[in-house]
């Protein structure tokens, strides 16, 4: 009788441990740790230390051509950089409930339309409940293939028959199971085991997959974490609750940018396409009112048009509360200290909070300007002007720093009609504001001078706000 190795496996982040332990050592998560039975080796009758031969090849040589081929969903390939790269397996990670199925179906439908195989494999869900959420997408029509099945080798098998798929998504990692593990579904030993063998299949027939798989702050599901570092390229799909925008984000591209967004609109017939996103995103604009500056950033080679918005109020608790929606919450404490180390703005009395509107996460430190602007606005009950647009990175100094693609930034806020823009002063020199009236700030305190000089208090001090 053979003996079985077991170990314990973090849920969390896959890291074994010979023994259960309350806290893996990994990743620091309590309770995470599980016993699994150990993977076979994927060679069956193999004997150890016996390899088998195999031929090296020089780098120069045969590459297939046209290996992208693009889904149709414009936002989509421009996410992954140009479509699905053949032979090449694709993460869609999110929470659930986000929209990852109705994105996929409607990737899969447009596939099958432009007259590719594509296979819809759903562990989550029977095939009626696909065909009814396809017939409300209007999906009815394409030709997609759809299958209820959980088994990978059962998968592998079905597809291999016929003329290779296209495209294949597997939704999710998470239900799917492998004869070569032990353990049960749902366990990284499994979600590791299943993908390792749809990305073998991937890699021997060519087909482009893509996994999806949920994330869950709760450690006892096995994340897709485990499973990051063997596909070509994760993508990240989020929103929030209360918006209906769903930004898709490349968190690993192996063949293309990892910078690019792409913005959809989650409306009653699926998921919508939203190619200028700026327009959505100062939709809802507050016009007037104190504590919102728009930020003219960047996303890849796309600009993009945000709306930050700040409140800074008397605090009643001992330690002030510093709270951030969609931006870096260390890069908002080095904004609060430059301003009381450099601009004389006092804010240990004040609770902060920082939202960027729509649901939007801002991760270039161009954005600092436009926070500190925000800030100083709702500090000095001074609305900033309705027109005016900002950029520019703050540095430890108090200097604001210059930031890449400026002539982007300013032509697009001159596209959606703002005719002003506060900048740094080395945009000067990169020439082109797009028509903008450019005002430009050397020092974090010249721009908090200019604010508190359009406070409606008159006051002329740049720390005012509670004397009412
Ligand atoms: P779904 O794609 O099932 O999410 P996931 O696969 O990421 O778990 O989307 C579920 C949500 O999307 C659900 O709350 C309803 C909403 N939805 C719409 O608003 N409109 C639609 O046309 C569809 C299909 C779903
Ligand atoms: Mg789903």
């Amino acid at each position: 009788m053979s003996k079985r190795t077991l170990s314990f496996i973090c849920q969390n982040c896959g890291a074994a441990a010979h023994r259960w332990q309350g806290k893996c050592e990994a990743c620091g998560e309590w309770n995470t740790l599980v016993e699994e039975g150990a993977e076979r080796p994927a060679g069956p009758g193999r004997k150890p230390g016996k390899g088998r031969l195999f031929a090296l090849e020089p780098l120069a040589g045969e590459a297939h051509d046209a290996p992208r081929l693009p889904s149709g969903v414009a936002e989509l390939d421009r996410v992954t950089g140009g479509g699905f790269v053949r032979g090449s397996v694709l993460l869609m990670a999110g929470d659930p409930g986000i929209g990852k199925s109705t994105l996929l179906i409607q990737a899969s439908a447009a596939m099958a339309r432009a007259g590719h195989r594509a296979v819809y494999i759903s562990g989550e869900e029977a095939v009626a409940q696909v065909r009814l959420r396809a017939e409300r997408l209007g999906l009815r029509d394409a030709a997609v293939e759809l299958a209820a099945e959980t088994s990978v080798e059962d998968i592998v098998a079905t597809l291999s028959e016929g003329k290779v798929p296209r495209l294949i998504v597997i939704d999710s990692i998470q239900t799917m199971w492998t004869d070569l593990v032990e353990s049960a579904p749902g366990t990284v030993t499994q979600v590791r085991g299943s993908a390792q063998a749809l990305i073998r299949f991937a890699k021997r027939s060519g087909a482009a997959i893509i996994l999806v798989g949920h994330v869950t702050k709760d450690g006892q599901i096995a994340g897709p974490r485990v499973v990051e570092h063997m596909v070509d390229a994760v993508l990240s799909f989020e929103g929030e609750g209360s918006h209906q925008f769903r930004i898709l984000r490349a968190v690993k591209n192996r063949f293309g940018p990892t910078d690019e967004i792409g913005v959809f609109e989650m409306t009653g017939a699926g998921l919508r396409e939203v190619a200028n996103p700026s327009e959505l995103f100062l939709s809802e604009r507050d016009l007037g009112s104190p504590g919102t500056a728009v930020f003219a950033g960047m996303e890849g080679t796309r600009p993009l048009l945000v709306e930050i918005q700040a409140l800074v109020a008397p605090t009643s608790l001992g330690t002030p509360r510093r709270a951030v929606v969609g931006w870096d919450p260390s890069r908002l404490s080095m904004v609060l200290a430059v301003l009381e180390a450099h601009c004389g703005v006092k804010l240990g009395g004040y609770d902060v909070y920082l939202n960027v509107a729509g649901g939007m996460r801002i991760q270039e430190p161009a954005a600092d300007l436009a926070a500190a602007a925000a800030l100083v606005s709702s500090l000095a009950n001074a609305p900033l002007p309705a027109d005016a647009v900002y950029f520019g990175e703050v540095s430890l100094s108090g200097a604001i720093r210059p930031v890449a693609q400026a002539p982007a930034r300013l032509k697009e806020a001159a596209k959606l009609g703002f005719t002003r823009a506060v900048v740094p002063e080395a945009a000067k020199t990169e020439g082109g504001d797009g028509g903008l009236k450019a005002s430009f700030v050397a020092s974090l305190s010249s721009l908090v001078a200019d604010i508190a000089a359009r406070g409606n208090r008159g006051t002329a001090g740049k720390n005012r706000g509670q004397d009412g």
